[in-house]
């Protein structure tokens, strides 16, 4: 695909470039994610913006972000001009950042969002899709609350990545339920992220399956959201591609 115009507040234009700076910059806050969460979340959800701006302007848009729990997106997307609501299922991710959740926070679940069919010009989801039951389920609500030429953003963990079991990984590479059991063991809880319960084991093919099945959205681009642009060949290898990627973005425009 070419790169489009990239366009921001007050017509700027917002460079972004997938470099390998870029990739360490958001690995290294990564590694903070436990101790210093704002720290990681702020700064993926401003690299977030900046991705999302270099396919469609952002001023003025209405944006949805689905499974936004405390609200950095929420409050990344408002600070670049859009009017943005977060759609939660938890109240308690939503409340997780200083007691009070985001101001434009709704309680909902992806899987039947309250959320009016073709009312919103950008829907976003951020590592939540590996989180439900029915992926496709949820993808197909975010593509029916978008409207006609609006945006789809899809980004979720592989469960085959190094990080595919969450705090349980690389436990997960011997299957999902003993990484979950050996997490209770050793910690005296379960997992927050809790293998059959509240994570899934999602692949790059099915959501690939998904979105050529659907006559309605043109995929503008397939991307391992995280690594460098060079790299980008890589979702296009069966197998590999499940590995190598880590984290799946498909970003989508409705008809
Ligand atoms: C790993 S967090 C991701 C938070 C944020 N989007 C990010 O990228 O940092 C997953 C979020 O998805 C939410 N979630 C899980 N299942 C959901 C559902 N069925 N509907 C809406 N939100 C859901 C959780 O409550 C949680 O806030």
């Amino acid at each position: 695909m070419s790169t489009p115009p990239r366009s921001g507040t007050a017509g700027r234009t917002i460079p972004f470039r997938a470099t390998l700076g870029r990739s360490v910059r958001l690995f290294s806050a990564f590694r903070k994610e436990q101790t210093d969460p704002d720290l990681f979340y702020g700064t993926l959800a401003r690299d977030t913006v900046a991705q999302l701006r270099s396919y469609t302007p952002l001023d003025g848009a209405v944006v949805v972000d689905i499974g936004g729990g405390p609200g950095y997106f929420t409050d990344a997307l408002n600070a670049a001009g859009a009017r943005c609501v977060c759609v939660d299922a938890d109240a308690g991710e939503l409340r997780l950042r200083g007691g009070e959740a985001p101001g434009t926070a709704v309680l909902g679940s992806a899987l039947d969002m309250p959320v009016r069919t073709g009312s919103v010009d950008v829907c976003l989801s951020s590592n939540v899709l590996e989180h439900v039951p029915e992926p496709e389920r949820m993808a197909d609500e975010m593509v029916r609350v978008t409207r006609p030429g609006g945006l789809v953003y899809l980004s979720y963990t592989l469960w085959l990545c190094p990080w595919g079991g969450h705090e349980t990984s690389p436990w997960h590479y011997l299957g999902g339920h003993y990484a979950a059991r050996r997490f209770t063991r050793k910690n005296g809880r379960r997992p927050k992220n809790d293998f059959g319960c509240t994570m899934f084991a999602l692949s790059a093919s099915r959501m690939l399956a998904w979105s050529r099945d659907r006559d309605d959205v043109d995929v503008l681009d397939v991307l391992p959201r995280y690594l460098p642009g060079w790299m980008k060949p890589v979702v296009r290898v069966p197998g590999l591609r499940e590995v190598v990627t880590w984290n799946l973005l498909l970003v989508l425009r409705k008809h």
